[in-house]
């Protein structure tokens, strides 16, 4: 929830509910396509992309809405403070559950996550030494596991050892 509950009107609760709704919509769309690439079905997969992309323009307006769009400033504070919580707090939990219920598959995935977070705090802060330095950094991401690196991919992932050919570069 953006602010506490009780102190929002039911159509902003709506709001939320609708973000929320949509932001799951696009990224279970998203698997779907990967699935349908997979099996060949090229036409299934651009459909899946196209309609992911419009629940993400519409959950976009959602969060719009609701204000909690702040400046850029105000962003990367916001953006900065949530990926150090996730990667401090709530994987290191979910790792632990998992290892404890013989669930290896999710404890890899949840590590995988929690390693790649704590990188992306790391470039929140980077990202203002370039800005102050008017410089224009570019972004590789790890297809595997998410991790983020701040100009040329390595040849080898440090999250998750994939190799250098799976790293692709941000627009
Ligand atoms: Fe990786």
């Amino acid at each position: 929830m953006p602010r506490e509950e009780w102190t929002m009107s039911q159509t902003e609760k709506n709001l939320y509910e609708a973000f929320v709704g949509e932001a799951k919509a696009s990224l279970r769309l998203w698997g779907f396509a990967e699935r349908a690439d997979q099996e060949g079905y090229q036409a299934v997969a651009r459909l899946f992309r196209a309609i992911a992309a419009a629940a993400r323009i519409h959950g976009v307006k959602h969060l719009r809405q609701l204000q909690v769009i702040g400046s850029t400033e105000e962003n990367l504070e916001a953006a900065f403070e949530s990926e150090s919580t996730v990667s401090e707090n709530v994987y290191p939990a979910m790792i632990a559950k998992a290892e404890e219920e013989g669930h290896q598959a999710a404890a890899v995935g949840f590590s995988h996550a929690r390693d790649a977070e704590e990188v992306h705090a790391q470039l929140y802060k980077k990202v203002i030494g370039h800005m102050v330095a008017e410089e224009e950094p570019t972004y590789h991401v790890c297809k595997v596991c998410g991790y983020v690196v701040d100009g040329e991919p390595p040849d080898t992932c440090p999250v998750c050892g994939a190799p250098r050919k799976l790293f692709f570069e941000v627009e």
